[in-house]
């Protein structure tokens, strides 16, 4: 293995993000440090407004930090220019979010495929090969509108993982999800990362806790302090 598949997948450093609104300037996050391995599992958890997803938003270089660094994948992205971002996110980072955007009028063949950055090498079967591992494969040419929440959700994993990303950021992947579907949407993630993925999920919930590597609380857009959530050990359900 060379330098970069031995260093952390993420390391976050001092990682801040303020937003401008009427009433004044709100912070989303501050002063965030961040170190994730590959292969593991990481889920944040914190109430509403916390900063949850303004932290997932710039992992996945959707939303610029205004101080920090933020080396993921041996890629600076705080130095990358917005074609450069763009490159890192269809190559490195596979998104599922909570309300699933899905494509409305493409199929879910066509949705899968649409995970495929242009010029993958990645065969165009393997949205196929997903689509079945995923239990998808009488709605293959389906229409999104006529899936359940649970299928449109797995749809979206199979997007994500078309491309084998290195990284899977989730935002509250199970919210619009029944016990369930919950339950196998995180199996799912949690197969990915069994198999080389890392996973990076932020959610108000417990349910993805059993299958966490790591435990981190988000408070006011800060770590809580380690003594106010409990150990991994203490919170295996
Ligand atoms: N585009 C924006 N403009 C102004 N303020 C924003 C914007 N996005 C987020 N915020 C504010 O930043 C803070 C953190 O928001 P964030 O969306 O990261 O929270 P969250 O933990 O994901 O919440 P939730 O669990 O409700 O999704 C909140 O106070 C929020 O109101
Ligand atoms: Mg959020």
């Amino acid at each position: 293995m060379d330098d970069a598949m031995n260093s952390p997948l993420v390391e976050a450093s001092g990682l801040t993000r303020n937003y401008a609104s009427k009433p004044g300037v709100v912070a989303g996050v501050i002063d965030l440090s961040l170190r994730v391995e590959r292969g593991e599992f990481v889920v944040i958890q914190g109430a509403s407004g916390s900063g949850k997803s303004t932290l997932l938003l710039m992992l996945g270089a959707l939303l610029r930090a205004e101080r920090g660094t933020l080396r993921i994948d041996g890629v600076e992205l705080t130095r990358l220019s917005a074609v450069e971002r763009s490159g890192y996110r269809a190559r490195s980072v596979g998104f599922v979010f909570q309300l699933f955007h899905l494509v409305p009028y493409l199929s879910v063949h066509r949705n899968v495929l649409s995970g495929l950055p242009s010029g993958s090498a990645v065969e165009l079967s393997e949205a196929d090969r997903w689509i079945d591992a995923l239990g998808l494969t009488e709605r293959r040419d389906a229409n999104p509108a006529t899936l359940s929440a649970g299928e449109r959700q797995r749809v979206a994993l199979a997007r994500a993982l078309v491309k084998r990303p290195p990284l899977i950021l989730a935002d509250e992947p199970t919210g619009n999800l029944d016990p369930d579907n919950a339950a196998r949407v995180l199996e799912h993630l949690d197969q990915y990362r069994r198999s080389g993925g890392t996973v990076v999920l932020v959610t108000h919930g417990s349910e993805a806790n059993r299958y966490a590597t790591q435990r981190l609380r988000l408070e006011a857009g800060r770590w809580a302090i380690p003594s106010a959530f409990p150990s991994f050990n203490d919170s295996v359900s």
